[in-house]
């Protein structure tokens, strides 16, 4: 592994072991001085064309942590606004040390197409429509956390499948690992097409969430959508949004998961949201530990 360009290139051996590595950072995480020398000497640049809250702040958390020097790359202040090309941008990035490029990017693919350019190791933190892997592997270890594993564990990932990278990359992983994936949602958000990855697709809000472990909503991505995928926001929630009603149909002690960020009264209701059943903080806490394994893994096998 020299680079993460997404889960469909993961064996799962090398998905359980970035797992089992995250374990060990997280303890880590628990000390007083949540610090190991690792990457000490090593530099990682988060490369963020794309608005990011999440997971630009956990992976520069992960890199410091590591003892790396940390970089984040501001597109609006930089030389892209000049006219640099993306290849150019990258590799003036790597004649100034980097060992490490995080990238995200709106067009699905720039991570492969800077992979082909860089000696430095690319990370892909979410591109366009396509994958968002470290999203999906720190969904996986929080899962395993409350779950124990993954064999016949029911999973319904609920929205917008369709523009959702952090879906594909989910669906990947899950079904890797021996989850049973449904897809839930309306047509236009969850097409046919997707049973041809080994999923079960529900058009029905409540059929979907009928004894399942784990719920996994998805935000509406309209900054993706070409044209109108739903009647309205508020039509939205009365069909397909998480509420205390829709969630008594999982299985008694089902989780509530959600990437971030989340629209409440859109695709969550604020109580569900807040609810005990909800890990959707600890989603975020697990990532720091799960990028630390990333780059531990990616820095370990160059
Ligand atoms: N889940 C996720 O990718 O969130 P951010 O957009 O805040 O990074």
């Amino acid at each position: 592994m020299r680079h993460l360009l997404g889960i469909r290139d993961l064996k799962r051996e090398e998905i359980e072991e970035i797992l089992e590595t995250a374990e060990g950072f997280a303890d880590v995480l628990k000390r007083d001085i949540k610090k190991v020398p690792t990457l000490r000497g090593k530099t990682v640049v988060n490369l963020f064309f794309e608005p990011s809250t999440r997971t630009r702040t956990s992976f520069e958390l992960a890199a410091k942590r590591l003892s790396a020097d940390v970089i984040n790359f501001s597109v609006p202040t930089s030389a892209v606004v000049k006219g640099e090309s993306l290849i150019d941008t990258a590799m003036t990035i790597q004649a100034l040390g980097a060992d490490f490029v995080v990238v995200r990017h709106s067009c699905s693919g720039v991570p492969h197409l800077l992979s082909r350019h860089l000696r430095a190791s690319v990370i892909n933190a979410g591109d366009g429509i396509n994958e968002h892997p470290t999203q999906a592997l720190l969904d996986a270890f929080t899962i395993k956390r409350h779950k124990g594993g993954f064999k016949g564990l029911k999973v319904a990932i609920v929205g917008d499948i369709l523009h959702s990278r952090v879906a594909k990359s989910n669906i990947r992983c899950l079904k890797t690992l021996g989850a049973e994936v449904r897809l839930v949602g309306p047509p236009t958000l969850v097409p046919e097409g997707f049973r041809e990855e080994g999923v079960e697709v529900y058009w029905d809000m409540d059929e979907g969430l009928r004894g399942v472990d784990v719920i996994m909503m998805l935000r509406i991505q309209l900054e993706r959508q070409d044209r109108g995928f739903f009647p309205s926001k508020n039509e939205y929630f009365r069909l397909w949004g998480l509420t205390p009603e829709r969630l008594s149909l999982a299985a008694r002690d089902a989780i509530v998961m959600h990437p971030g960020p989340m629209n409440r009264g859109i695709e969550i209701d604020t109580d569900v949201a807040d609810s005990e059943r909800s890990v959707i903080l600890e989603q975020v806490t697990n990532g720091i530990a799960t990028r630390m394994a990333v780059l531990y893994t990616l820095a370990v096998n160059p």
